[in-house]
């Protein structure tokens, strides 16, 4: 339960985010950064130097599916960290390794047999542009307006959920074109699913026919929801339909589960429901408890003849042992069907704010991955960036922790501990309608 103290920023907080803005260049203060510093975690609490107890629906972004610090997580890291912290993958692999490398392969849908090891979701971003490079010989990369891939070069010249990320850094990598998502609410075609007939996945086809020919396609990257994009659930087939595109175009069909895999979608991947099997899958948010970790599945005909790319710290034993003991814990608790159910409940009475604030324009999320669209006027759908910024604020000063995304960042979106029960989420939503209201 939240309590709080003083009002955020306390005293030594205060005194701390003035030293973190002398240290450190602006790049590495985000426009999202909380006005807290924080102490401990515990669940799905963070306590803050001042004392002050938040509920943290932030997970550290969609990283802590099994909560702050949860005991198995933290013996298995005790219990390693006694053994052997490093020894280069690259030239001695590691027992860890090994063994959550057999768990994630035993996990991830059947057809992907091989793993690469990494230490962010950019990082493995990285690593499968460089594969589809390499095995494929072409270099194209179709690429979704709204989604979010990183902010390394290659990572983020895939990146295109804000241009603001983008400003200042061009050149980016040739021949990455980015087409439409099936952002419904915000439909850039102004059509209505499914009367649609999906006229954004057939628009691949336009840019193949006339932009850039599967001769020089190597892949195309989505994410199966998007993140930072704006929490935009597709409608149902919108992504069987991309895989269809993929397979008659000859393009390698990367699912990016940074994410939304481990449970966060109330299913091990948000690919789940679909039926189809990626032909590389990227993970790095959810399977790791809290370490630098990210995570390349790929088919064998794919990563078979995969050479020439490494990491110093990749597999690392420590981050490996954490990350198998957070799997064990969330397939123990039944952690992802806990998010379909606590999901459903807040997603379902979030959806009743529709019709009793203006500011609500769209509800919409999958397990706890949920998100509220705030618009100034549900017509002309002019994002409310200000309101949702001030929400953020004032859940802030009752104990919850939450964020928003979006191009316009008028998305509030929840995003907690797959832990957490249905009389904490209640708790929160009452924090955010009281936030709204005052807000409104
Ligand atoms: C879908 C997706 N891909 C890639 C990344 C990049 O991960 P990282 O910040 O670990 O580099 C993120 C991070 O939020 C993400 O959400």
């Amino acid at each position: 339960m939240p309590k709080m103290l003083t009002e955020p920023p306390g005293p030594l907080s205060k005194e701390m985010i003035q030293k973190d803005t002398e240290y450190f260049p602006p790049a590495f203060v985000s426009r999202l950064r909380l006005p807290i510093i924080a102490a401990e975690g515990k669940g799905s609490i963070i306590i803050d130097v001042d004392g002050n107890q938040y509920l943290d629906f932030t997970s550290g972004v969609a990283i802590l599916n099994v909560g702050h610090c949860h005991p198995e997580v933290v013996q298995a890291i005790e219990k390693q960290s006694k053994k052997l912290l490093h020894t280069c993958g690259v030239i001695m692999r590691a027992e860890p390794t090994i063994r959550f490398a057999e768990k994630l392969l035993q996990l991830a849908p059947h057809d992907l047999t091989k793993i690469y090891l990494g230490n962010s979701g950019a990082e493995v971003v990285e690593a499968a542009i460089k594969a589809v490079r390499y095995t494929t010989g072409k270099h194209g990369i179709i690429a979704f307006q709204g989604s979010f891939h990183g902010r390394t070069m290659g990572a983020l010249s895939l990146t295109a959920s804000s241009s603001r990320t983008r400003r200042h850094y061009a050149p980016f990598l040739s021949e990455v074109i980015h087409v439409p998502y099936a952002y419904c609410y915000r439909c850039v075609f102004k059509l209505e699913y499914p009367d649609c007939g999906l006229a954004c996945a057939e628009y691949i086809n336009t840019v193949v026919e006339t932009v850039l020919p599967s001769d020089d396609l190597a892949a195309l990257v989505i994410e199966p929801i998007l993140g930072e994009g704006g929490y935009v659930v597709p409608p149902n087939h919108y992504l069987s339909k991309i895989k269809k595109i993929c397979e008659e175009r000859n393009l390698v069909f990367i699912d990016d589960e940074i994410h939304t895999g481990f449970g966060r979608t109330g299913e091990m991947f948000a690919i789940s429901s679909s039926d189809m099997t990626p032909d590389i899958m990227l993970c790095s948010s959810g399977v790791s408890p809290g370490l630098p970790l990210g995570v390349m599945l790929g088919k064998g005909k794919i990563l078979r003849d995969w050479q020439e790319h490494g990491s110093t710290f990749g597999g690392n034993p420590l981050v490996c042992a954490a990350a198998l003991a957070s799997i064990n814990v969330i397939q123990k608790e039944k952690l992802a069907e806990n998010s379909a159910k606590v999901g459903q409940r807040m997603i379902s009475t979030l959806q009743e704010t529709k019709s009793k604030f203006e500011l609500v324009g769209d509800v919409r999320g999958k397990g706890l991955m949920i998100g509220v669209e705030l618009v100034k006027d549900k017509k002309t759908k002019e994002p409310a960036t200000e309101q949702a910024r001030g929400i953020v604020t004032e859940c802030a000063k009752q104990g919850l922790l939450i964020l928003v995304c979006g191009r316009y960042g008028n998305i509030v979106r929840f995003m907690p501990p797959l832990t957490i029960t249905e009389e904490l989420g209640e708790v929160a939503i009452n924090i955010f309608l009281n936030a709204l209201k005052k807000v409104t």
